[in-house]
C-alpha cells in the first residue's frame, strides 16, 4: 500500500513508519514539505539506509496514497481533516486520535459532540469513506524502538469488514501485535477513552512505554 501519515513528522507518525516501510511506500505528511522531507531521510536513517519513505505537504501526500492515517494531536484533527477533504477520493482513514486533557492531575477524555474523534472525522470526509478507529493504546515510543516485539492488542473499531482485515494485516506487521476488532465506527469512544486511563496507571505505577491486552482466563 501507499500509506501517508498526515502530521507524521511527529511521536506515531516516526514509529508508523519504521515499523512499516519494509512492506508499503511510507509518505510521511506535514504542514511544511521541507519538514517532511527531513523526517522521511531520518526515518530511512534509522532504517540502516533503506526503506520507500519520502516527504510531502499534507496534501500531497494524501492525494498521492491509498491509506492515510492522521498522526496530529487531537486539537487539530478538525482543521486538518476538513481543509484537507478535497484530496481525499477513496482511501482508507485511520484514526489513532485520542481527544483527552490533562487537569493537573489526571488524564481525562473528552469526547467531542459526535462521540469520538473517530466518529467527527466521518462527519468531516466525504459520504462513503471507509474510516476505521485503532492504535490508540499502542505507544510511539515502543513502535519507534524498531527491535521490540509489543505484546499489546490493538483495538479496532470499524463499519466495514474488509477495512478492519486491511488495519489488522497492518497491526499484524508490526511484531507481536495482536488486532482484535472491537466492533463498529460508532463503538470508537469506548476504545479512545482507554488511553486517558492507560496513561493516568502508568503514571501511577510507574509503567513505561504502557500497552492494553486482553487476557482469556481459559
Ligand atoms: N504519542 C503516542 O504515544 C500516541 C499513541 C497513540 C495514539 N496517539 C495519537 O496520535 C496522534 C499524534 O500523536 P503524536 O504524539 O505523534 O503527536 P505530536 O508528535 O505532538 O504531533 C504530530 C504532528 O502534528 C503536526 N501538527 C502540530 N500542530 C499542528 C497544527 N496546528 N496543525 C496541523 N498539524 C499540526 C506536526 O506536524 P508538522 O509540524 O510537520 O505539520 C507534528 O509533528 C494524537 O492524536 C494522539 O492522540 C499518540
Amino acid at each position: 500500500m501507499k500509506i501517508a501519515l498526515v502530521g507524521g513528522t511527529g511521536d506515531i507518525g516516526t514509529g508508523f513508519a519504521l515499523r512499516w516501510a519494509a512492506n508499503h511506500e511510507i509518505i510521511i505528511g506535514s504542514r511544511k514539505a521541507d519538514r517532511a522531507l527531513e523526517s522521511a531521510a531520518a526515518v530511512i536513517k534509522l532504517l540502516g539506509g533503506s526503506g520507500n519513505v519520502w516527504g510531502a505537504d499534507n496534501a500531497s501526500a494524501i492525494a498521492a496514497a491509498d491509506a492515510v492515517v492522521l498522526c496530529v494531536p487531537y486539537e487539530h484533527l478538525a482543521s486538518v481533516t476538513s481543509d484537507l477533504r478535497s484530496f481525499y477520493s477513496g482511501q482508507l482513514v485511520i484514526s489513532p486520535v485520542v481527544p483527552m486533557s490533562y487537569n493537573g492531575k489526571f488524564f481525562q477524555f473528552v469526547p467531542p459532540k459526535e462521540g469520538s474523534a473517530a466518529c467527527q472525522v466521518r462527519s468531516l470526509l466525504p459520504d462513503g469513506m471507509r474510516i476505521v478507529s485503532a492504535f490508540h493504546t499502542i505507544s510511539a515510543a515502543a513502535l519507534q524502538a524498531q527491535d521490540r516485539e509489543l505484546k499489546a492488542d490493538v483495538l479496532i473499531c470499524a463499519d466495514e469488514p474488509e477495512a478492519v482485515e486491511q488495519v489488522s494485516r497492518l497491526a499484524m506487521e508490526v511484531k507481536s501485535l495482536r488486532p482484535l476488532n472491537a466492533g463498529p465506527l460508532q463503538a470508537s469512544a469506548m476504545v479512545e477513552s482507554l488511553t486517558p486511563m492507560l496513561l493516568n496507571v502508568a503514571r501511577k505505577n510507574k509503567i513505561k512505554d504502557a500497552g492494553i491486552r486482553i487476557v482469556s482466563e481459559r
